[in-house]
């Protein structure tokens, strides 16, 4: 089939047709969530931003509305690019997002709801005042992108936006502007953070995260006590979002990272895979905070015209700080995708010898919900083995390089001859020192036989206390995979393209490819998810 229609998700998020990049300005209002999202109306490459608009109850069931906003002014006609959404507390909805001009000059500009009764938000108004900022001095045009939600700060009553850039000795920064009222700013004459050659900052996400709650903060919630607050970039120079988290003083607006050596930028990622221009949200109904993620295709432009469509938004993930570790934060798929789960298949217990790879039997193993625990044999343990100096996911062999104590873990995507797979594993090091480095590693290496994929292995250590077990989750949906480690402390996705592990085809393995130490599954549950039935809004089905 030249449509390749079996790359097409059954419960991530992705337009009916053509390109679609950033979600933009997410929001939930009068019991929709919203989704806006960059979107080339015309053809699967980017070009002609729009922004698209799906609602939905539950931020997983998705329905189409129009376009929300197209270039159709100086100041938006080269594109209607990234922007947030800000609700005041009398319930108005701000939206602000970069233009780019008839000159290609970036600025960004301020959109309100056409009709405040309208809780799907169809229509909206651009501001007379439009654009309301312009690159100050000092800032390239085309360095000045993707404005922040706003958060408030009582002690001077006015509003704070952060927004991204790089000077020029390609220190990426991110610059503060007060305002009233949305339509007049003031500069900060401190940027909130820089941090040298990292490059252009697009896409900067500022908030709090509670310390000793389990709770989301709203973004405008101020420092103090069991408050810390993270501040992440996408970075333009290597396509990966990374976080920090550290200290906001609200009183001169500049914000310290708890670690200088793990920085924005220079330290931990969102995501090790695919992922990219990602964007939270505070959801007040169910007080959490969300993340959303766009992760784009890695197969060829060529493929993606004739297939008419690229790229998936991930599944939205809740984002908590790690009271255990101190150090990272936890992303989880929201618990509504939990909704999609039908049958689940249990093992227990199933040891997994050095060398071995071991069938899990599941009828649809294209769209699967996967949760699995193992374990190390102790006595492996303690025993002496040579440390491997620096092992890196990435220029490791993957899944077929061989160490002590890994990798090991699943394979899915595979079909029955192992012709094709992904390997989603663990793999633990011995430093020089003696002590042990768990990473989690995802290997695209043998994902596909077609020849225009690009693939890797990605990966990074992952936080372990004591006594812990490894755990994984996996969610597969036909050309998308994401792994999270550890409860969310380390997560990959990857994109993935199989000719032969598709539909009913597609199976699950356990793996060890480690050299002495046996590993047990201790508890693997695989549900099959649903579809999520995305589909055009009607008025008939949810009046
Ligand atoms: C990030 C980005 C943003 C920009 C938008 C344009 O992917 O480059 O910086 O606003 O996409 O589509």
């Amino acid at each position: 089939n030249r449509m390749l229609l079996w790359q097409r998700t059954a419960y991530h998020f992705q337009p009916q047709k053509n390109w679609m990049n950033d979600p933009d300005g997410p929001l939930h209002y009068k019991g929709w969530y919203h989704l806006f999202y960059q979107y080339n109306p015309d053809s699967a490459v980017w070009g002609n931003i729009t922004w698209g608009h799906a609602v939905s109850r539950d931020l997983i069931r998705w329905e189409y509305l129009d376009l929300a906003m197209v270039p159709d002014h100086w100041y938006d006609i080269n594109g209607v690019w990234t922007g947030s959404a800000t609700i005041l507390p009398d319930g108005r909805i701000i939206m602000l997002y970069t233009g780019s001009t008839n000159d290609t000059v970036q600025v960004q500009n301020l959109a309100e709801p056409a009709d405040p009764d309208d809780a799907l938000l169809r229509n909206w108004v651009k501001s007379d005042s439009n654009p309301v900022l312009l690159p100050p001095p000092g800032v390239g045009l085309k360095d000045f992108r993707d404005p922040s939600t706003a958060w408030f700060v009582e002690s001077d009553s006015a509003w704070r936006v952060t927004i991204g850039s790089k000077n020029r000795e390609h220190d990426g920064f991110a610059m503060v502007y007060k305002t009233r009222d949305f339509v007049n700013y003031e500069l900060s004459p401190r940027p909130l953070h820089v941090v040298n050659r990292t490059g252009m900052w697009e896409c900067v996400d500022f908030y709090p995260v509670s310390t000793g709650s389990g709770e989301g903060l709203d973004t405008s919630t101020e420092p103090g006590p069991g408050v810390k607050h993270v501040l992440k970039a996408s970075l333009d120079d290597d396509k990966h979002d990374y976080y920090a988290i550290g200290t906001y003083e609200s009183e001169g607006d500049t914000w310290t990272p708890d670690d200088e050596g793990s920085d924005v930028g220079i330290g931990l990622r969102y995501d090790y895979g695919k992922y990219y221009a990602s964007k939270t949200f505070y959801d007040p109904v169910k007080k959490r905070r969300v993340l959303w993620g766009w992760s784009g295709e890695t197969d060829s432009e060529e493929t993606d015209l004739l297939k008419g469509w690229a790229s998936v938004q991930t599944i939205p993930r809740t984002v908590l700080y790690d009271a255990k570790t101190g150090m990272n934060l936890l992303q989880w798929p929201v618990d509504e995708v939990n909704s999609l789960r039908c049958g689940s298949t249990n093992f227990s217990s199933i040891s997994i010898s050095p060398g071995s790879v071991i069938p899990l039997h599941v009828n649809k193993a294209s769209q699967l919900d996967i949760l699995v625990e193992f374990e190390i044999d102790p006595s492996a343990l303690t025993s002496t083995v040579e440390a491997d100096v620096e092992y890196n996911c990435s220029t490791s062999g993957g899944a077929a390089g061989q160490g002590a104590l890994g990798p090991f873990g699943l394979l899915v995507l595979a079909d029955k001859n192992l012709t094709e797979q992904t390997a989603v594993y663990f793999y633990v090091a011995r430093k020089v020192d003696g002590g042990l480095r768990t990473f989690f590693c995802q290997d695209e290496l043998r994902s596909s036989l077609a020849n225009d994929i690009v693939k890797r292995v990605y990966g990074s250590s992952v936080p372990m206390l004591d006594g812990e077990s490894l755990s994984v989750r996996i969610l597969v949906d036909h050309s998308i995979v994401e792994s999270f480690a550890q409860e969310g402390r380390t997560c990959i996705t990857s994109r993935l393209y199989p000719t032969k592990a598709i539909w009913d085809a597609a199976k699950v393995f356990l793996f060890n490819n480690a050299t002495n130490a046996r590993v047990t599954a201790k508890s693997i549950t695989i549900w099959e998810m649903n579809s999520a039935f995305i589909h055009p809004y009607s008025n008939q089905t949810n009046s």
